[in-house]
């Protein structure tokens, strides 16, 4: 049966890497032999300009429809006046609350090849390797009323809500995911002063009733921004509210030297899921064929793994990245401490990952081992 990808390229350098990510794709799709479309569909800044709205109905319902989708950026300084009551942003936000997708992971490790890129030392960063899952579809972001009040609309109003359900999906999929890897789940929270933390705090308590291999704490969130820098290398899997998880995976991207590597994984209890960099547009080099394409390359290996069961295949890819940096090619955003390297630009280190993982599957006898 033929599976669907839908590519949602957005603004900026949103298009360039998503091209580079449908190359990658179709090139490990050649490979296996699977069956696999391609449609591509509007938003952001982008769907503003041909549409008039930043998420258009047909985007939605093709994005449903699909197996998984794959989306670039949105955003830019045209869209960006604080007058425009539509906003790119506005596009991502409603895509993540229509299609469900409540779970954001995202995956933080180090690359040998960019350890001296870090503004950590060498040895805080050599071990690092974790993943924030984040609350994707509540929270201050989705809170009602948001809006200014009073005659003179001198007062604003955002809210933080929480239902416990919506609490309790996350944190057992973040439960999950620890089962998986190292058995360490913290949870962040700002339980000394929010109502909503602390009963996010009782939702992880008694979840980890049911998960007694995972060791569990709790931290607060200034003190985790604390923690990130002075030692990285403690977590495992970090579970968050929507805005505390905005801000740390941020924060938590540098570590690893560039956020131009860092991918994410937006998922649902099914296996539909959205899958995108964690950086944005990058509008100051859109067009310029500088942006590196690694954290889309990357991206689209998750969406292998979680949206099409494709856990050999995402690791192909995952592994021609490794090669890729290891034999000293970069983009402009990554500083390499390898002997000799190799600037390329978007198309060149796209190029670079398919020639390489066209290497690693002849090697290893041609692709499929099903
Ligand atoms: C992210 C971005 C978005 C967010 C913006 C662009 C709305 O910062 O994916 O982290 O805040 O979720
Ligand atoms: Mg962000």
């Amino acid at each position: 049966m033929t599976q669907t990808i839908t590519v949602l390229p957005g603004d900026g350098i949103g298009p360039e890497v998503t091209a580079g990510a449908v190359q990658v794709l179709k090139t490990v799709f050649h490979l296996y032999n699977h069956d696999v479309r391609f449609v591509e569909k509007l938003i952001g800044g982008a769907a503003i300009d041909a549409e008039g709205t930043p998420l258009p109905e047909s985007t939605v319902s093709q994005c449903a429809a699909s197996d998984a989708v794959l989306l670039g950026a949105v955003g830019g300084p045209k869209w960006d006046r604080q007058s425009m009551k539509v906003r790119p942003e506005q596009g991502l936000l409603g895509i993540r609350k229509a299609l469900g997708l409540f779970a954001n992971l995202r995956p933080v490790s180090a690359y040998k090849p960019l350890l001296d890129a870090s503004p950590l030392k060498r040895e805080k960063v050599e071990n690092v390797n974790f993943v924030i899952v984040r609350e994707l579809t509540g929270g201050l972001y989705f809170g009602k009323p948001s809006e200014r009040r009073g005659q003179n609309q001198e007062e604003v109003v955002d809210t933080l809500a929480y239902s416990k359900q919506e609490i309790e999906r996350v944190v057992e999929k973040a439960f999950q995911l620890a089962e998986k890897r190292r058995h360490k789940l913290t949870s962040v929270d700002k339980a000394n002063v929010l109502e909503s933390s602390r009963m996010w705090r009782e939702v992880v308590d008694r979840t980890a009733g049911r998960h007694p291999k995972v060791e569990v704490n709790h931290l607060l969130v200034d003190s985790t921004a604390m923690q990130l820098i002075v030692n990285p290398g403690q977590f495992d899997v970090i579970v968050t509210e929507n805005m505390f998880g905005d801000i740390l995976s941020d924060e938590a991207s540098v570590i690893t030297g560039s956020l131009g590597m860092l991918p994410s994984a937006s998922l649902r209890s099914d296996s539909l899921g959205l899958y995108e960099p964690v950086h944005g547009s990058a509008p100051d080099i859109a067009g310029q064929g500088k942006a590196n394409p690694l954290a889309a390359i990357l991206s689209a290996a998750l969406l292998l793994r979680y949206s099409l069961d494709m856990d050999e295949e995402a690791a192909l890819i995952e592994q021609a990245v490794d090669e890729v940096l290891n034999s000293g090619c970069h983009t402009a955003d990554l500083k390499l401490n390898t002997e000799q390297s190799v600037q390329l630009d978007t198309a060149g280190m796209t190029e670079k990952v398919i020639e390489t993982i066209k290497r690693i599957a002849h090697v290893t006898g041609g692709a499929p081992s099903i």
